[in-house]
């Protein structure tokens, strides 16, 4: 945290005239300056500077604030970068971030990891002398050596196996923390693996962060995942990514499959550059940290429905952190099939040629869309453009851009123009109204609440939040701790939950933050996050409209994306 005395001198010192007037141009009128809004669309000017109050203010859309909230919105940073660019401009050195709180919260969740250790080892253990394990992995072609290089582990039937490791069983609240206890009814406690093939999960560094467990036979649920802990975030972490990494930076390319067996299927057979998502969509954060190691990234999902599904939200995830130097494709396999059944029936060789069929990203999208679109060649070609609209705004990599642009215009029968004309004017429509009706709304406290308490088990979450529809929460103490939660997860987009806390803790937001987080104490351990916040995301945006019309709901969409995409170019991710 930045201490409030440097943020008081830095604000003394700085003149927000000199601030704003050098990103935008500023006109005098009488005591204060004025000019058309910067964050919205108008062509008489309702933004002013007041130099003696040293503020800015909108009358057109609301929006205010001092010289570091400027910079944050017009440069879409977040606070802690805000105050760095505005001190760097004085030649001030911002102090020391890392208050003595959020230090002693990382080495809480390093407390964790030995826990986890000590599991695997375990699991590890167990699976060695237990028959029927070690012939379940033999029956899907599993070797041991393979089961060696995974750490593959067994979690034994009984209810307290891992009370033989740990002394303290009874007592030890860090292995609830972990997720590898659960609590029951008075105070009860019990194993939260039991007989299931244990996949331990590491992070990019190969330690430690979690497991995720099959069951032996039947039964519900097939696959039990570690919960989101200060050590696990489903959002941003991959199974496989340690032991695929060599591989992937010799073949430059990684494939993303959708089950752990079929990344642990894929090696055995020599494919060794696969990982997998942890039951939940592809997020950008995702995708952002495979490009940092390849080029290439192949989607490989099941050809049915929902494989198309989960292909297509991948799609979207990922092209607001695209570069024209790398390459998405989609290998969709035949029905019935994944990539364990796949591989095992044509081996490494006809996997690797499958993949050298896979589409291109733009071969995929206008299949889609094109596929998507009813009625006669008008109306068709009017969804196609319609629809691509949010999608291409997302798009940073200019190359890739102007060629997505192209191939949509050629799939609905236009020139790129006639799109990029489509496109700008969709957006000017979608600002007008926007903005002033969303600042008048009332406060739903409960809702902020919610959001906040989801968003602090997995702060990845924050950064499909539209903030300005959060705004309109801001007279709620938990709407106000939110958009600061979305302002460090944007500055900071790999930030973990422990270090997130430990900010949190140091502002005037932890009463807030404190009270929305016992809103999750009771939430069921495997509970989908995101989707989560994305059903109360809808929420909030159907309380922060009136009627709203359909292709608006799509525009609001679209400017959310391009804020996102904005941010992470800026951000270099
Ligand atoms: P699938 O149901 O497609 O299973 O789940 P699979 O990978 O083919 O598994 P096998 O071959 O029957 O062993 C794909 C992925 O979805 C997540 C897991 O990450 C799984 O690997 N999943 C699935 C869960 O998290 N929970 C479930 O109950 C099922
Ligand atoms: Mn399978």
């Amino acid at each position: 945290m930045i201490p409030q005395s440097f943020i008081d001198d830095l604000l003394a010192r700085l003149d927000i005239v000199d601030v704003v007037g050098k990103r935008i141009q500023l006109k005098r009128a009488g005591a204060n300056l004025s000019a058309c809004c910067p964050f919205h669309d108008e062509r008489s000017p309702s933004f002013t500077v007041s130099p003696t109050k040293q503020f800015y203010h909108c009358f057109g859309c609301g929006a205010h604030g001092t010289a570091i909230r400027f910079v944050m919105e017009y440069e879409n940073l977040g606070f802690v970068e805000a105050v760095e660019s505005l001190a760097a401009s004085l030649g001030l050195e911002v102090p020391d971030e890392r208050g003595p709180a959020s230090g002693s919260v990382r080495s809480r969740s390093e407390a964790l990891r030995p826990l986890l250790n000590a599991a695997a080892t375990l699991y590890r253990q167990k699976l060695r002398d237990t028959p029927r394990a070690i012939d379940y992995l033999k029956r899907r072609g599993l070797t041991g050596q393979i089961a060696k290089r995974f750490g593959l582990g067994y979690a034994p039937e009984g209810w307290d196996a891992l009370a033989s490791v740990f002394s303290d069983y009874r007592g030890n609240a860090d292995l609830i923390e972990a997720g590898l206890v659960v609590a029951g009814e008075a105070g009860k406690r019990h194993d939260r693996f039991r007989d299931r093939i244990m996949f331990p999960i590491t992070d990019g560094a190969g330690r430690m962060i979690g497991f995720g467990g099959r069951i032996l036979d039947r039964g519900e649920p097939k696959y039990l995942n570690s919960p989101e802990t200060p050590l696990f975030s489903k959002g941003r972490e991959l199974f496989g990514l340690w032991p695929a990494k060599d591989a992937m930076k010799r073949e430059n390319r990684a494939i993303v499959v959708e089950g752990y067996m079929d990344v642990v299927a894929l090696a055995q057979h020599g494919v060794e550059n696969a990982v997998a998502t942890l039951g939940t969509a592809t997020t950008p954060n995702h995708v952002q940290k495979l490009l940092r190691m390849v080029d290439e990234i192949v989607f490989c999902f099941d050809g049915d429905a929902a494989g198309r599904r989960a292909a297509w939200r991948a799609l979207e995830n990922s092209l607001g952190v695209l570069r024209d130097d790398a390459r998405l494709k989609f290998l969709f396999l035949p029905d019935g099939e994944d990539p364990d059944t796949y591989v095992r029936q044509v081996g490494a060789d006809g996997f690797r040629e499958a993949l050298g069929d896979a589409l291109s990203l733009a071969e995929f999208m206008v299949r889609e869309l094109t596929a998507q679109a009813e009625g006669d060649a008008v109306e068709a070609a009017a969804q196609i453009v319609h629809r691509a609209e949010p999608l291409l705004r997302q798009v940073q990599a200019p190359a890739l851009a102007l060629l997505l642009r192209k191939r949509i215009a050629d799939a609905a029968g236009l020139s790129s123009g006639e799109v990029d004309g489509l496109v700008g004017q969709a957006f000017a429509r979608s600002e007008r109204p926007r903005a002033p009706a969303l600042r008048q709304r009332q406060p739903t406290g409960s809702l902020a609440a919610l959001l906040l308490s989801r968003v602090l088990r997995a702060p990845v979450l924050a950064l499909q939040l539209d903030p300005e529809r959060v705004a309109s929460l801001a007279d709620d103490p938990a709407g106000r701790a939110l958009l600061t939660v979305i302002g460090i997860c944007a500055s900071q987009p790999d930030i973990s939950v422990e270090d997130l806390a430990g900010q949190l803790r140091e502002s005037p937001h932890a009463g807030a933050c404190r009270d929305a987080a016992r809103l999750t104490r009771d939430l069921p351990e495997d509970v989908d996050l995101a989707q989560e916040v994305a059903a109360l995301a809808a929420r909030l945006a159907d309380s922060s409209r009136e009627a709203p019309p359909t292709d608006i709901a799509a525009l609001d969409a679209a400017a959310r994306s391009a804020w996102l995409a904005e941010l992470r170019r800026k951000k270099g991710v």
